[in-house]
């Protein structure tokens, strides 16, 4: 039986701007090229996780208009369950401005719309396909209180919690006592815990100080050098894959989603980790969040399984 993964999270239309550089503020920038994409924290996260192999619940708002549609039937086609994907007469769906520059960075803007009113009541409703799921996947892009709510549940029932902490916010001890694998990036990391992380010691440092507050497992990802694990079976580096990076949106979205599923299969912890550095490095090859999320068998192609 596939892996089931509920993914709690957003959803976003992405309108990507590719640029040779950045704008700096006031300054407009011409000759760049425009593409329309489905985005979105949660929803790259869900779609990741589905194309990985897993069998996905996603929990979500979106608003009910066009961009709504759109993203249904997307997460619909990718065989994602969307039955507590809810509409919202209130609020437009999410959308997400994007710079990407030449090489392959990019800069964010995020109007919330619908995900900000992701709420406990929304988790509670989805609280039986939590218990049944394998992991539940979280980042910080729907209200805190719903996804306390959601890692609440999950912890009752003995349900896994990834939390993928993005974008950055600090966390309350609560929330962290109930997380059973955090995955910051550095900038994250030194947020969550004031270490500034420049090299492997400091890495140690920053996950140290987060599983003092009760998080089971700490994965700091470090870009293309890989990522640094801090847990009770390994401890250290597990490098990435070299590739060409043509837009490095929604890599750790495609990382987390990636995880999940190959730790709902119970796949050895490196292993694990390296079926999703394969998937993050794959998805930095292409344009667009949703779609540059991987399939199963390219995973494994990169992985040469
Ligand atoms: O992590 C990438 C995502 O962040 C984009 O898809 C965008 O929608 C923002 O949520």
């Amino acid at each position: 039986m596939a892996s089931r993964i509920v993914v709690v999270g957003s959803s976003n239309t992405d309108m990507i701007i590719q640029a040779a550089r950045i704008p700096r503020p006031g300054e407009t920038i011409l000759g760049g090229q425009f593409t329309m994409a489905a985005g979105g924290k949660g929803a790259n996260q869900a779609v990741a996780a589905a194309r990985a192999g897993g069998s996905v619940t996603f929990v979500a708002r979106v608003g009910d208009d066009v961009f709504g549609e759109q993203a249904i039937k997307g997460f619909v086609s990718d065989g994602i369950d969307v039955a507590y994907v809810t509409k919202d007469a209130e609020a437009a769906s999410g959308v997400a401005l994007i710079f990407v520059a030449a090489d392959g960075e990019n800069s964010i803007g995020v109007a919330s719309g619908a995900n900000g009113r992701l709420s406990p009541a929304d988790v509670q409703a989805a609280a039986g396909a939590i218990a049944a799921a394998d992991v539940l996947v979280m980042q910080l892009e729907t209200p805190l209180e719903t996804v306390q709510a959601a890692a609440e549940l999950a912890h009752a029932k003995g349900v896994r919690v990834i939390l993928n902490p993005a974008p950055a916010q600090p966390l309350s001890d609560a929330l962290l006592a109930r997380v059973s694998v955090l995955t910051p990036n550095e900038t994250e990391a030194e947020l969550l815990t004031g270490i500034k992380v420049d090299r492997d010691e400091d890495a140690g440092r920053a996950a140290q100080a987060l599983r003092a507050k009760g998080v089971g497992m700490v994965i700091i990802t470090l870009g293309a050098r890989g990522v640094f694990v801090s847990s009770d079976e390994f401890t250290g580096l597990v490098p990435g894959f070299k590739v060409q990076a043509v837009d490095t949106t929604a890599a750790g979205d495609v990382f987390n989603g990636a995880l999940a599923v190959a730790m709902a299969e119970g796949q050895p912890l490196v292993e694990a980790i390296r079926f999703a550095n394969a998937a993050a490095a794959l998805s930095v090859t292409k344009l667009g969040a949703q779609p540059s999320a991987p399939r199963r068998a390219e995973i494994q192609a990169m992985l040469g399984r």
